[in-house]
């Protein structure tokens, strides 16, 4: 069986080092692996809407940063496929048809819908859209015969809905979807990397997120205003680091190349976080080398954006042979949906004749 990738990001604003670490880092990895046959990257505007429909002009200019997101962190349009969800448009007619196999209660128990309902303080009016968004994004995997979809921690809760819908369809209606597997971060500082104010996510609304396309001097700036141990006041007290932002962002990102590099004084981050433990090692130092190793990482992908910047013409061709592509594809899975489901009444001679005996 061929090894399918699909995976993608609501564009509502340009994407974060936690998205990064928690999939980008991942996407661009297996792609430079050879072992996957396709891969698609979806840019999910139409998922976007689902919780920002009075503001289509936030999405349209956002496709935009995240293509430059994507391309600047090196998924390259020869071996990925990128695209954008709304060109789609058997996407929404398997959503329909996917509808039928999900019940309300099951929604309501998606611990992510949930908990996004609460933070969008949506409890009282939920866009029926919004709550049925997970059935949406069954349709995005599945449309493309997707057998892993590389995503985030949070991402969990869908991929269990998509898996259920595929499941059931199959039951019904015959095997016609492929089953896919989330592929999560191996690291697990990476499954979710707080803000640099420690709250648990980063997000643009809580303004603690550090960009992909921030500069070197932003960059810097926010690494070094980030959260620490408030218990470590004077450099000769012992530190924590479980729970330490600046830590959980040392394992995200440092490699032993980084410390024989910029701080040979330690052989890797197990020896400089016993020595924080220990005492007698200063936060602004810690920061000072993170900030290194952040701009180690994020320099390249900078200067590639500076280069796409210059091409957005180019870009825009990129997405839309992307989505004619991923079009192509995705009509030919609602056909054979449409086949099983027995709703396919012009192209099935059997049935004809079959009618026709009936009649007789
Ligand atoms: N829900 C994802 C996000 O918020 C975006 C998304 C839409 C997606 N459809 C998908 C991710 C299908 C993986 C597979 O970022």
């Amino acid at each position: 069986m061929s090894k399918i990738i699909l995976t993608g990001d609501r564009p509502t604003g340009r994407l974060h080092v936690g998205h990064y670490v928690g999939s980008l880092r991942r996407r661009v990895e297996l792609q430079n692996s050879g072992e996957y046959d396709k891969i698609f990257i979806m840019i999910a505007d139409a998922q976007a809407l689902t919780d920002n429909a009075d503001q289509p002009e936030k999405v349209r200019q956002n496709i935009m940063e995240v293509a430059l997101d994507y391309l600047s962190a090196g998924l390259d349009p020869e071996k990925s496929t990128i695209f954008i969800q709304s060109v789609v448009s058997e996407l929404t007619e398997l959503t329909f048809y996917y509808s039928n196999l999900v019940t309300v209660s099951r929604l309501q128990r998606n611990p992510t819908v949930k908990a996004e309902i609460q933070m969008r303080n949506f409890e009282a009016s939920i866009p029926v859209g919004f709550f049925t968004y997970p059935i949406s994004q069954a349709a995005d995997i599945t449309a493309f015969k997707a057998t892993t979809v590389p995503v985030g921690e949070d991402q969990m809760p869908m991929l269990e809905q998509c898996r259920e819908i595929v499941h059931k369809f199959n039951t019904v209606y015959g095997e016609t979807l492929v089953m896919p597997d989330i592929l999560l971060p191996d690291n697990k500082a990476c499954l979710r990397l707080p803000g640099i104010d420690g709250k648990a996510k980063m997000s643009k609304s809580l303004g603690n997120c550090i960009y992909l396309s921030d500069t070197e001097q932003d960059v810097r700036k926010k690494v070094m205003s980030m959260f620490t141990d408030p218990g470590h006041l004077r450099v000769e007290d012992p530190g924590k680091t479980e729970g330490n932002p600046v830590f959980i962002y040392l394992e995200a990102f440092s490699r032993p190349e980084h410390f024989a590099q910029f701080w040979p004084d330690y052989a890797g981050l197990d020896e400089l976080k016993a020595h924080y433990e220990r005492g007698g090692l200063g936060d602004v130092k810690v920061k000072k080398f993170l900030n290194k190793v952040l701009q180690a990482e994020l320099a390249p992908i900078r200067q590639r954006r500076k280069e796409w910047e210059k091409r957005i013409p180019d870009v825009y061709e990129i997405l839309r042979e992307g989505s004619r592509e991923a079009c192509a594809v995705a009509a030919d899975t609602l056909k054979e949906v449409k086949a099983a489901m027995r709703i396919n009444y012009f192209d099935d001679d059997a049935m004809i004749r079959e009618q026709e005996e009936k009649y007789r």
